[in-house]
């Protein structure tokens, strides 16, 4: 890979409230520490490559209320060229996040983001002859992740797949996938194996081969990733931290191994990276504000 990442995917606006416990179905509680946050799985894939210094082009749709104009600021400020953003009359996407001990529940209306059709990923060619690598989520259409995957096979892109939330997919999708990155949960859906430690995980990596991805890391929270990288197993602890807010950390840890896989870093140094950079973002409340720059990270590993 070199450096030109293309993001295709969605931008939303999260609203975010911490609480102690979760409330039961028809309970009110208390929480605290409303904030609206800029997120989108998407966006926050973009924003992580950006921050880590790659050129970044977005590829998503936000609607013309203030949702969408100033989320489309908030990447534009890190950077993130998002002249390709269509903006049209539906809801920007919108994330409900519920963080509880510092883990999250998500609940999102995708909006505007189901306005990222084929038919638009078509006409936009010119990114994809542009772009080096090209990243992809499921928070649009899935057949427009189809579309952006094979057109991103035709015009030479490495095509990286977050395969969130998990989906039901055309299997010839992963046909078109370099590497693909699930939790934990999501590659025990895609793969029917539960995957609970290295060896499960394992087995899970050597199933999402099996369906046509050609290298595959799955992310385990506390537990570390582990990934098929070229034929070779390899496995990567986490580095100690206090977590305050794990939103983004999927998403933060794609866009550090995205970036020094641009730079040629080998697998296993790309993957070191990615979980610096996962780990200073679960330390900070938020989404995209809590992805740390490269020069962030540099310091944290020294
Ligand atoms: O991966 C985290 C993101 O998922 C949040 O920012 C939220 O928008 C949801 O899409």
């Amino acid at each position: 890979m070199s450096k030109n990442i293309l993001v295709v995917g969605s931008i939303n606006m999260d609203y975010v409230i911490h609480t102690a416990r979760l409330p039961k179905l028809g309970e009110t509680i208390t929480g605290s520490n409303f904030a609206m946050n800029y997120g989108g799985k998407g966006a926050n894939q973009a924003v992580a490559v950006a921050k880590q210094g790659c050129r970044t082009k977005m590829l998503g749709a936000v609607g013309t209320d203030l949702a969408g104009g100033l989320a489309v600021q908030n990447l534009e400020s890190f950077g993130v060229d998002c002249s390709p953003v269509f903006h049209d009359e539906a809801p920007t996407g919108a994330a409900v996040i519920t963080v509880c001990g510092g883990d999250n529940h998500i609940i999102l209306d995708v909006g505007a983001n189901a306005c990222v059709t084929p038919a638009r990923i078509a006409e936009r060619r010119d990114l994809f002859e542009w772009a080096d690598a090209v990243v992809l989520q499921y928070e649009i259409p899935v057949e427009s992740v189809l579309a952006a995957a094979k057109l991103a096979r035709e015009c030479g892109c490495t095509v990286v797949l977050n395969p969130a939330p998990v989906k039901e997919v055309d299997p010839a999708l992963y046909g078109n996938v370099d590497l693909i990155v699930p939790n934990e949960f999501e590659a025990a859906l895609l793969t029917g194996i539960e995957v609970t430690d290295r060896a499960s995980a394992a087995r899970a990596l050597r199933k999402l081969l099996d369906m046509g991805c050609k290298n595959a890391l799955i992310t385990m929270g506390k537990q570390g990733c582990a990934y098929i990288w070229q034929g070779e197993v390899g496995y990567e602890g986490i580095i100690p931290i206090k977590v305050v807010d794990t939103t983004a950390a999927g998403d933060s840890f794609i866009g550090g191994l995205c970036s020094k896989l641009c730079e040629g870093a080998a697998f296993p140094d790309a993957v070191h990276y990615a979980t610096a950079v996962s780990t200073l973002t679960v330390s900070r409340p938020g989404a995209s504000v809590s992805i740390p720059t490269c020069e962030e990270v540099a310091a944290f590993l020294s």
